[in-house]
Protein backbone atom coordinates (compact mmCIF):
# COMPACT_ATOMS: atom_id res chain seq x y z
CA UNK A 1 0.00 0.00 0.00
CA UNK A 2 1.06 3.25 -0.54
CA UNK A 3 0.27 6.90 0.21
CA UNK A 4 -0.08 9.29 -1.94
CA UNK A 5 -0.70 13.10 -1.47
CA UNK A 6 -1.84 15.57 -4.12
CA UNK A 7 -2.93 12.84 -5.93
CA UNK A 8 -5.93 14.19 -7.75
CA UNK A 9 -3.52 17.15 -9.17
CA UNK A 10 -1.41 17.11 -12.37
CA UNK A 11 1.27 14.46 -11.78
CA UNK A 12 -0.35 12.66 -8.84
CA UNK A 13 -3.33 11.70 -10.91
CA UNK A 14 -1.03 10.25 -13.40
CA UNK A 15 1.13 8.41 -11.06
CA UNK A 16 -1.94 6.86 -9.59
CA UNK A 17 -3.49 5.87 -12.87
CA UNK A 18 -0.16 4.62 -13.64
CA UNK A 19 1.17 2.83 -11.18
CA UNK A 20 -2.22 1.11 -10.54
CA UNK A 21 -1.27 0.29 -14.04
CA UNK A 22 2.21 -1.31 -13.90
CA UNK A 23 2.42 -2.58 -10.35
CA UNK A 24 -1.07 -3.05 -8.91
CA UNK A 25 -0.41 -1.87 -5.69
CA UNK A 26 -3.27 0.07 -3.82
CA UNK A 27 -2.87 3.55 -2.85
CA UNK A 28 -4.32 5.89 -0.27
CA UNK A 29 -4.80 9.02 -2.34
CA UNK A 30 -4.65 12.08 0.57
CA UNK A 31 -5.64 15.46 -1.74
CA UNK A 32 -7.77 18.74 -0.51
CA UNK A 33 -8.89 19.16 -3.95
CA UNK A 34 -7.60 23.01 -4.08
CA UNK A 35 -8.62 24.87 -7.93
CA UNK A 36 -5.70 22.26 -9.22
CA UNK A 37 -7.35 18.60 -7.64
CA UNK A 38 -9.53 17.43 -9.83
CA UNK A 39 -11.41 13.53 -8.82
CA UNK A 40 -12.53 13.67 -12.52
CA UNK A 41 -8.42 12.66 -12.87
CA UNK A 42 -9.28 9.49 -11.85
CA UNK A 43 -12.30 8.42 -12.66
CA UNK A 44 -11.38 5.22 -14.67
CA UNK A 45 -10.46 3.82 -11.01
CA UNK A 46 -14.19 4.46 -9.85
CA UNK A 47 -15.21 1.18 -8.31
CA UNK A 48 -11.88 0.02 -8.00
CA UNK A 49 -11.15 -1.10 -4.68
CA UNK A 50 -7.65 -0.79 -4.84
CA UNK A 51 -7.92 2.76 -4.75
CA UNK A 52 -8.74 4.72 -2.34
CA UNK A 53 -9.38 8.29 -1.87
CA UNK A 54 -9.73 10.80 1.12
CA UNK A 55 -10.76 14.36 0.46
CA UNK A 56 -8.21 16.21 3.29
CA UNK A 57 -5.46 18.41 3.68
CA UNK A 58 -1.62 17.36 4.09
CA UNK A 59 -1.77 20.14 7.07
CA UNK A 60 -4.28 17.89 9.29
CA UNK A 61 -2.23 16.28 11.51
CA UNK A 62 -4.62 13.62 13.31
CA UNK A 63 -5.72 13.20 9.95
CA UNK A 64 -2.27 12.26 8.70
CA UNK A 65 -1.63 10.02 11.97
CA UNK A 66 -4.91 8.01 11.46
CA UNK A 67 -4.14 7.19 7.61
CA UNK A 68 -0.63 6.35 8.70
CA UNK A 69 -2.15 3.83 11.34
CA UNK A 70 -5.05 2.67 9.63
CA UNK A 71 -3.22 2.02 5.95
CA UNK A 72 0.40 1.22 7.41
CA UNK A 73 1.97 2.30 3.90
CA UNK A 74 5.31 0.73 2.96
CA UNK A 75 6.03 4.37 1.67
CA UNK A 76 4.62 7.85 0.84
CA UNK A 77 5.09 9.97 -1.96
CA UNK A 78 4.58 13.51 -1.60
CA UNK A 79 3.50 15.53 -4.57
CA UNK A 80 0.59 17.50 -2.85
CA UNK A 81 1.92 21.11 -3.37
CA UNK A 82 0.79 24.67 -4.35
CA UNK A 83 2.91 24.38 -7.88
CA UNK A 84 2.00 28.09 -9.56
CA UNK A 85 4.46 30.45 -9.97
CA UNK A 86 2.65 33.58 -10.64
CA UNK A 87 0.07 32.49 -8.30
CA UNK A 88 2.51 32.55 -5.81
CA UNK A 89 3.75 35.84 -6.83
CA UNK A 90 0.09 37.20 -6.28
CA UNK A 91 -0.58 35.49 -3.24
CA UNK A 92 2.72 33.67 -1.47
CA UNK A 93 1.03 32.66 2.06
CA UNK A 94 -1.05 29.68 0.89
CA UNK A 95 2.52 28.21 -0.75
CA UNK A 96 4.47 28.74 2.40
CA UNK A 97 1.59 26.84 3.97
CA UNK A 98 0.93 23.69 2.06
CA UNK A 99 4.26 23.52 0.21
CA UNK A 100 6.49 24.30 3.87
CA UNK A 101 4.05 23.80 6.80
CA UNK A 102 2.32 20.38 4.90
CA UNK A 103 5.21 19.14 4.48
CA UNK A 104 6.88 19.77 7.83
CA UNK A 105 3.54 17.95 9.30
CA UNK A 106 3.74 15.22 7.19
CA UNK A 107 7.45 14.12 7.71
CA UNK A 108 7.00 14.35 11.37
CA UNK A 109 4.07 12.59 11.27
CA UNK A 110 5.99 9.87 9.25
CA UNK A 111 8.84 9.69 11.36
CA UNK A 112 6.43 8.99 14.14
CA UNK A 113 5.29 6.20 12.30
CA UNK A 114 8.59 5.07 10.79
CA UNK A 115 9.36 5.15 14.57
CA UNK A 116 7.09 2.50 15.60
CA UNK A 117 7.34 -0.04 12.92
CA UNK A 118 9.29 -3.21 13.04
CA UNK A 119 13.56 -3.38 11.85
CA UNK A 120 12.44 -5.29 8.61
CA UNK A 121 9.54 -2.82 7.98
CA UNK A 122 11.32 0.59 9.25
CA UNK A 123 14.34 -0.67 7.01
CA UNK A 124 12.34 -0.96 3.72
CA UNK A 125 9.97 2.58 4.17
CA UNK A 126 11.00 5.31 2.24
CA UNK A 127 9.11 8.64 1.50
CA UNK A 128 9.57 10.02 -1.84
CA UNK A 129 9.35 13.88 -1.42
CA UNK A 130 8.51 14.99 -5.14
CA UNK A 131 10.16 18.73 -5.40
CA UNK A 132 11.59 20.63 -9.13
CA UNK A 133 14.29 21.99 -10.24
CA UNK A 134 13.04 25.82 -9.61
CA UNK A 135 14.97 24.80 -6.25
CA UNK A 136 18.35 25.75 -7.53
CA UNK A 137 17.47 29.12 -9.52
CA UNK A 138 18.39 30.17 -12.92
CA UNK A 139 20.91 29.69 -15.56
CA UNK A 140 23.16 31.68 -18.03
CA UNK A 141 22.75 30.83 -21.52
CA UNK A 142 26.56 28.77 -21.49
CA UNK A 143 26.17 27.42 -17.62
CA UNK A 144 26.10 23.76 -17.62
CA UNK A 145 22.91 22.11 -16.48
CA UNK A 146 21.57 21.68 -12.52
CA UNK A 147 23.44 18.71 -11.11
CA UNK A 148 22.29 17.53 -7.62
CA UNK A 149 25.50 19.35 -6.04
CA UNK A 150 24.48 22.68 -7.58
CA UNK A 151 23.89 25.39 -4.38
CA UNK A 152 19.77 26.17 -3.88
CA UNK A 153 19.23 29.44 -5.14
CA UNK A 154 15.22 29.82 -5.58
CA UNK A 155 13.95 32.99 -6.82
CA UNK A 156 10.24 32.65 -6.88
CA UNK A 157 8.04 31.88 -3.49
CA UNK A 158 6.74 28.89 -5.02
CA UNK A 159 10.53 27.86 -5.30
CA UNK A 160 11.40 29.30 -1.83
CA UNK A 161 8.61 27.04 -0.43
CA UNK A 162 10.00 23.88 -2.95
CA UNK A 163 13.40 24.79 -1.12
CA UNK A 164 12.48 24.82 2.37
CA UNK A 165 10.74 21.87 2.23
CA UNK A 166 13.27 19.83 0.69
CA UNK A 167 15.77 21.39 3.79
CA UNK A 168 13.40 19.46 6.18
CA UNK A 169 13.07 16.41 3.58
CA UNK A 170 16.98 16.49 4.19
CA UNK A 171 16.92 17.09 7.95
CA UNK A 172 13.87 14.61 8.16
CA UNK A 173 17.57 11.66 7.04
CA UNK A 174 20.02 12.66 8.67
CA UNK A 175 18.83 13.77 11.69
CA UNK A 176 15.82 10.74 12.67
CA UNK A 177 16.97 8.91 10.09
CA UNK A 178 13.51 8.68 8.34
CA UNK A 179 14.47 7.59 4.68
CA UNK A 180 13.62 10.21 2.56
CA UNK A 181 14.64 10.09 -1.08
CA UNK A 182 14.15 14.02 -2.71
CA UNK A 183 13.62 13.80 -6.52
CA UNK A 184 13.90 17.59 -8.27
CA UNK A 185 12.45 17.71 -12.14
CA UNK A 186 12.22 20.31 -14.52
CA UNK A 187 8.71 21.43 -16.29
CA UNK A 188 6.56 18.40 -17.24
CA UNK A 189 3.60 18.20 -19.84
CA UNK A 190 0.59 16.07 -20.96
CA UNK A 191 -2.63 14.83 -19.60
CA UNK A 192 -4.76 16.45 -17.08
CA UNK A 193 -2.39 19.49 -16.19
CA UNK A 194 -4.30 22.25 -15.42
CA UNK A 195 -4.60 24.84 -17.93
CA UNK A 196 -2.94 27.55 -16.32
CA UNK A 197 0.50 26.18 -17.53
CA UNK A 198 2.25 27.42 -20.67
CA UNK A 199 1.46 24.08 -22.91
CA UNK A 200 -2.24 23.54 -22.17
CA UNK A 201 -2.69 27.36 -22.01
CA UNK A 202 -1.67 28.00 -24.83
CA UNK A 203 -3.93 24.63 -26.27
CA UNK A 204 -6.70 26.20 -24.38
CA UNK A 205 -6.47 29.81 -25.87
CA UNK A 206 -5.50 28.84 -29.60
CA UNK A 207 -8.70 26.80 -29.73
CA UNK A 208 -10.62 29.52 -28.28
CA UNK A 209 -9.06 32.11 -30.53
CA UNK A 210 -7.75 33.84 -27.95
CA UNK A 211 -4.28 35.55 -27.72
CA UNK A 212 -1.33 33.83 -26.61
CA UNK A 213 0.30 35.25 -24.51
CA UNK A 214 4.41 34.91 -23.95
CA UNK A 215 5.83 36.61 -21.65
CA UNK A 216 8.95 39.02 -21.95
CA UNK A 217 10.96 38.22 -25.14
CA UNK A 218 9.71 34.61 -25.46
CA UNK A 219 13.46 33.59 -24.73
CA UNK A 220 13.12 32.13 -21.60
CA UNK A 221 14.28 27.87 -21.62
CA UNK A 222 12.83 25.21 -19.88
CA UNK A 223 13.67 21.76 -20.26
CA UNK A 224 10.62 19.51 -20.88
CA UNK A 225 9.67 15.99 -19.66
CA UNK A 226 6.01 13.87 -20.61
CA UNK A 227 4.54 13.78 -17.12
CA UNK A 228 4.88 9.60 -17.33
CA UNK A 229 8.44 9.63 -18.27
CA UNK A 230 8.35 11.54 -14.69
CA UNK A 231 5.99 9.02 -13.39
CA UNK A 232 8.26 6.08 -13.92
CA UNK A 233 11.36 8.14 -12.40
CA UNK A 234 9.30 8.46 -9.18
CA UNK A 235 9.17 4.61 -9.39
CA UNK A 236 12.52 4.18 -9.93
CA UNK A 237 13.32 6.31 -6.99
CA UNK A 238 11.03 4.48 -4.83
CA UNK A 239 12.11 1.18 -5.35
CA UNK A 240 15.65 1.77 -6.29
CA UNK A 241 16.54 5.58 -4.79
CA UNK A 242 19.14 5.40 -1.43
CA UNK A 243 17.37 6.84 1.46
CA UNK A 244 18.82 10.60 1.71
CA UNK A 245 20.23 11.06 -1.52
CA UNK A 246 18.26 13.27 -4.16
CA UNK A 247 17.88 12.77 -7.78
CA UNK A 248 17.56 15.20 -11.03
CA UNK A 249 14.97 14.02 -13.62
CA UNK A 250 14.78 15.94 -16.82
CA UNK A 251 14.01 15.72 -20.30
CA UNK A 252 16.70 16.84 -21.89
CA UNK A 253 14.41 18.89 -24.28
CA UNK A 254 15.93 22.55 -23.63
CA UNK A 255 13.30 24.44 -25.40
CA UNK A 256 12.80 28.39 -26.06
CA UNK A 257 9.34 29.53 -24.69
CA UNK A 258 8.51 31.21 -28.08
CA UNK A 259 9.12 27.56 -29.83
CA UNK A 260 7.41 25.84 -27.57
CA UNK A 261 4.30 28.22 -28.78
CA UNK A 262 5.12 27.95 -32.04
CA UNK A 263 5.38 24.41 -32.22
CA UNK A 264 1.87 23.70 -30.68
CA UNK A 265 0.59 26.42 -33.65
CA UNK A 266 2.04 24.28 -36.22
CA UNK A 267 0.15 20.77 -34.79
CA UNK A 268 -3.03 22.43 -34.60
CA UNK A 269 -2.43 23.92 -38.11
CA UNK A 270 -1.57 20.18 -39.35
CA UNK A 271 -5.01 18.64 -37.31
CA UNK A 272 -7.62 21.43 -36.75
CA UNK A 273 -6.98 24.22 -38.74
CA UNK A 274 -8.32 27.75 -38.30
CA UNK A 275 -10.96 28.92 -40.86
CA UNK A 276 -8.75 32.05 -41.32
CA UNK A 277 -4.72 32.05 -40.79
CA UNK A 278 -2.92 30.17 -39.11
CA UNK A 279 -2.62 29.92 -35.13
CA UNK A 280 0.70 31.53 -34.70
CA UNK A 281 -0.70 34.54 -35.74
CA UNK A 282 -2.50 34.81 -32.38
CA UNK A 283 1.07 35.19 -30.54
CA UNK A 284 0.66 38.45 -28.79
CA UNK A 285 4.07 39.73 -26.17
CA UNK A 286 3.24 40.61 -22.56
CA UNK A 287 4.45 42.14 -20.11
CA UNK A 288 7.02 39.61 -18.40
CA UNK A 289 6.70 37.50 -14.97
CA UNK A 290 8.22 39.53 -11.95
CA UNK A 291 11.53 37.52 -11.42
CA UNK A 292 11.31 35.12 -14.39
CA UNK A 293 14.15 32.90 -14.13
CA UNK A 294 16.08 32.64 -17.65
CA UNK A 295 16.81 29.32 -18.10
CA UNK A 296 16.22 25.51 -16.64
CA UNK A 297 18.34 22.60 -17.98
CA UNK A 298 19.04 19.54 -15.53
CA UNK A 299 21.71 16.63 -15.90
CA UNK A 300 20.12 13.71 -14.68
CA UNK A 301 23.23 11.46 -15.20
CA UNK A 302 22.96 10.27 -11.67
CA UNK A 303 19.32 9.01 -11.87
CA UNK A 304 19.91 7.04 -15.42
CA UNK A 305 23.64 5.91 -14.08
CA UNK A 306 22.24 4.72 -10.35
CA UNK A 307 18.66 3.66 -11.11
CA UNK A 308 18.88 3.10 -14.76
CA UNK A 309 15.97 5.36 -15.57
CA UNK A 310 15.37 7.00 -18.96
CA UNK A 311 12.75 8.62 -20.95
CA UNK A 312 10.35 7.18 -23.56
CA UNK A 313 8.90 10.55 -25.49
CA UNK A 314 10.83 12.75 -27.20
CA UNK A 315 9.54 16.27 -26.84
CA UNK A 316 8.31 16.12 -30.39
CA UNK A 317 6.12 12.77 -29.55
CA UNK A 318 5.01 14.11 -26.21
CA UNK A 319 3.69 17.41 -27.39
CA UNK A 320 1.40 15.52 -30.36
CA UNK A 321 0.10 13.20 -28.02
CA UNK A 322 -0.43 16.35 -25.56
CA UNK A 323 -2.56 18.40 -28.33
CA UNK A 324 -4.30 15.17 -29.45
CA UNK A 325 -5.12 14.49 -25.85
CA UNK A 326 -6.89 18.07 -25.03
CA UNK A 327 -8.50 18.33 -28.29
CA UNK A 328 -10.11 14.88 -27.43
CA UNK A 329 -10.85 16.18 -23.71
CA UNK A 330 -12.64 18.95 -24.64
CA UNK A 331 -15.05 18.30 -21.60
CA UNK A 332 -12.40 17.90 -18.97
CA UNK A 333 -11.16 21.06 -20.33
CA UNK A 334 -14.42 22.64 -20.17
CA UNK A 335 -14.95 21.29 -16.89
CA UNK A 336 -11.71 22.95 -15.14
CA UNK A 337 -12.11 26.52 -17.38
CA UNK A 338 -15.48 27.31 -15.55
CA UNK A 339 -15.80 29.51 -12.71
CA UNK A 340 -12.67 30.18 -10.61
CA UNK A 341 -10.58 29.88 -13.66
CA UNK A 342 -11.93 32.14 -15.45
CA UNK A 343 -11.42 35.13 -12.50
CA UNK A 344 -7.55 33.74 -12.19
CA UNK A 345 -7.46 34.29 -15.61
CA UNK A 346 -8.63 37.57 -15.45
CA UNK A 347 -6.42 38.85 -12.58
CA UNK A 348 -3.19 37.24 -13.92
CA UNK A 349 -3.62 38.64 -17.72
CA UNK A 350 -5.56 41.80 -17.56
CA UNK A 351 -2.81 43.92 -15.86
CA UNK A 352 0.32 42.67 -17.91
CA UNK A 353 -1.13 44.43 -20.93
CA UNK A 354 1.00 44.37 -24.42
CA UNK A 355 4.31 43.92 -24.14
P1 LIG B 1 -0.91 20.49 -9.28
O1 LIG B 1 -1.04 21.90 -8.84
O2 LIG B 1 -1.46 20.07 -10.58
O3 LIG B 1 -1.53 19.51 -8.19
C1 LIG B 1 -1.34 19.69 -6.81
C2 LIG B 1 -2.31 18.79 -6.08
O4 LIG B 1 -2.09 18.96 -4.67
C3 LIG B 1 -3.80 19.15 -6.35
O5 LIG B 1 -4.55 17.98 -6.56
C4 LIG B 1 -4.22 19.84 -5.05
O6 LIG B 1 -5.61 19.67 -4.77
C5 LIG B 1 -3.35 19.12 -4.03
N1 LIG B 1 -3.13 19.94 -2.83
C6 LIG B 1 -2.79 21.27 -2.77
N2 LIG B 1 -2.71 21.66 -1.49
C7 LIG B 1 -2.96 20.56 -0.72
C8 LIG B 1 -3.01 20.34 0.67
N3 LIG B 1 -2.77 21.31 1.55
N4 LIG B 1 -3.30 19.09 1.12
C9 LIG B 1 -3.56 18.08 0.24
N5 LIG B 1 -3.55 18.25 -1.08
C10 LIG B 1 -3.24 19.48 -1.56
O7 LIG B 1 0.66 20.20 -9.20
P2 LIG B 1 1.57 19.25 -10.10
O8 LIG B 1 2.04 20.03 -11.28
O9 LIG B 1 0.90 17.95 -10.27
O10 LIG B 1 2.82 19.09 -9.13
C11 LIG B 1 2.87 18.02 -8.18
C12 LIG B 1 4.20 18.10 -7.43
O11 LIG B 1 5.28 18.01 -8.35
C13 LIG B 1 4.39 19.43 -6.69
O12 LIG B 1 4.99 19.14 -5.45
C14 LIG B 1 5.31 20.23 -7.59
O13 LIG B 1 6.09 21.11 -6.83
C15 LIG B 1 6.17 19.12 -8.20
N6 LIG B 1 6.71 19.40 -9.53
C16 LIG B 1 5.90 19.84 -10.54
C17 LIG B 1 6.44 20.03 -11.82
C18 LIG B 1 5.58 20.51 -12.97
O14 LIG B 1 6.13 20.82 -14.04
N7 LIG B 1 4.27 20.55 -12.86
C19 LIG B 1 7.80 19.80 -12.04
C20 LIG B 1 8.59 19.37 -10.97
C21 LIG B 1 8.03 19.16 -9.73
O1 LIG C 1 10.70 23.57 -13.54
C1 LIG C 1 9.69 22.87 -12.87
C2 LIG C 1 8.51 23.77 -12.62
O2 LIG C 1 7.87 23.97 -13.87
C3 LIG C 1 7.52 23.23 -11.59
O3 LIG C 1 8.15 23.12 -10.36
C4 LIG C 1 6.29 24.15 -11.48
O4 LIG C 1 5.35 23.56 -10.61
C5 LIG C 1 5.68 24.31 -12.86
O5 LIG C 1 4.61 25.21 -12.79
C6 LIG C 1 6.74 24.80 -13.86
O6 LIG C 1 7.11 26.18 -13.58
P1 LIG C 1 7.30 27.26 -14.76
O7 LIG C 1 7.10 28.59 -14.18
O8 LIG C 1 8.53 27.00 -15.54
O9 LIG C 1 6.03 26.81 -15.70
P2 LIG C 1 4.94 27.65 -16.48
O10 LIG C 1 4.18 26.68 -17.32
O11 LIG C 1 4.15 28.55 -15.58
O12 LIG C 1 5.78 28.58 -17.44
C7 LIG C 1 6.72 28.01 -18.36
C8 LIG C 1 7.41 29.16 -19.05
O13 LIG C 1 6.45 29.85 -19.89
C9 LIG C 1 7.94 30.22 -18.13
O14 LIG C 1 9.17 30.72 -18.64
C10 LIG C 1 6.88 31.32 -18.13
C11 LIG C 1 6.31 31.22 -19.54
N1 LIG C 1 4.88 31.59 -19.68
C12 LIG C 1 3.97 31.00 -18.86
C13 LIG C 1 2.63 31.31 -18.95
C14 LIG C 1 1.64 30.68 -18.01
C15 LIG C 1 4.48 32.48 -20.68
O15 LIG C 1 5.31 32.98 -21.46
N2 LIG C 1 3.15 32.77 -20.79
C16 LIG C 1 2.20 32.24 -19.94
O16 LIG C 1 1.01 32.60 -20.09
Amino acid sequence: MLLVTGGAGFIGSNFVLSTLAATGEPVVNLDKLTYAGNVRNLEALAGDPRHIFVKGDVCDRPLLRDLLARHRPRAILHFAAESHVDRSIQGPAEFVQTNLVGTFNLLDEARAFHDRLPDAEKRSFRFVHVSTDEVYGSLGESDSAFTENTAYAPNSPYAASKAGSDHLARAYWHTYGLPVVTTNCSNNYGPFQFPEKLIPLMIHNALAGKALPVYGDGQNVRDWLYVLDHCAALRAALERGRPGETYNIGGASETRNLDVVNRICGLLDEVRPRANGRYAELIQFVADRPGHDRRYAVDCSKLQAELGWKPIETFESGLKNTVRWYLEHAEWVADVTSGAYRNWVDANYAKRGAA
